[in-house]
């Protein structure tokens, strides 16, 4: 096997499987800085909802230093192991004393919250894991427990494709015959859908942010990340040539802010 990764016009060719994690964690990098520029550079605590092992939290919790994290995960099921490896991750990044880890599932956690407490709050690839009818409850919460002209932000992989390798990826994640953790309802939510119901909260200043993401996963880096999203090795079974040839594409990352006014 031909082990390689090229650049050709901004696209990211990964066919190692030895790098998949670290064209991921570029991702969450650039996301960092994204999410970074719309939060106000003055202190404050920022809840963050679904942290996971912190893929997000890390980097932005570097380029906010004056900030504190409450962080909230249920870590259950597909995610159990994720405690461990955030509590490693933060260590190793000497952040333990500025994100605050909490064990709970997101809704009860944030209605013991008292109201006005955030400057933010922000998830990211969360709203995959919810429905339409969460996702009202969840944001009504965000509005609740952030101050006045404080931020909710929301960043999550485009549910629309742009081209067939990321229309191969989407299907592979949410079509129950090939994923073994299907979705509540999604993907994730359509960009317009999060928009109206931030309105809805009362959520002013609505900004939408679409990223192009870079890299193309293909040969064995495309079946490794398949294993990592928990997608059954039939779905590598049917569609190997495709795969080793055209590869998988992640889909575009939008980032989804409001203001409460
Ligand atoms: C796809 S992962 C996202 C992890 C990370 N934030 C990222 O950007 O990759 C979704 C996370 O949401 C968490 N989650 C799902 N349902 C939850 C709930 N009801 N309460 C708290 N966390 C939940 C899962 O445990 C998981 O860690």
């Amino acid at each position: 096997m031909k082990r390689k990764q090229v650049r050709i016009d901004m696209l990211q060719i990964v066919d190692d499987p030895r790098k998949v994690e670290d064209a991921y964690a570029r991702q969450y990098d650039d996301l960092a800085g994204k999410v970074a520029s719309l939060v106000s550079s003055r202190s404050g605590i920022i809840a963050e909802v679904g942290c996971g092992r912190g893929q997000l939290t890390i980097p932005l919790a570097k380029l906010l230093p004056r900030h504190r994290f409450n962080v909230v995960d249920k870590f259950t099921g597909a995610y159990s192991r994720t405690l461990t490896l955030l509590n490693k991750a933060l260590s190793r990044a000497k952040l333990t004393r500025r994100v605050k880890v909490h064990k709970a599932d997101y809704l009860d956690w944030l209605r013991e919250e008292f109201s006005d407490k955030y400057v933010g709050v922000i998830s990211s690839e969360f709203l995959p894991e919810i429905d339409s009818y969460e996702l009202r409850m969840f944001l009504s919460e965000c509005y609740r427990v952030v101050r006045h002209g404080g931020l909710t932000i929301h960043s999550f992989l485009s549910p629309i494709a742009r081209n067939r390798r990321q229309k191969l990826m989407i299907e592979a994640d949410s079509n129950p015959k090939w994923t073994k953790t299907p979705p509540k309802e999604w993907f994730s939510p359509r960009p317009d859908q999060v928009v109206s119901t931030l309105k809805r909260a009362e959520f002013r200043n609505l900004r939408v942010k679409r990223i192009k993401s870079n890299p193309i996963m293909r040969a064995r880096a495309a079946e490794h990340l398949l294993e990592s999203w928990d997608v059954k090795s039939s779905f590598w079974k049917k569609h190997r040539t495709r795969l080793v040839r055209e590869g998988l594409e992640i889909p575009d990352w939008m980032i989804i802010s409001g203001r409460k006014a």
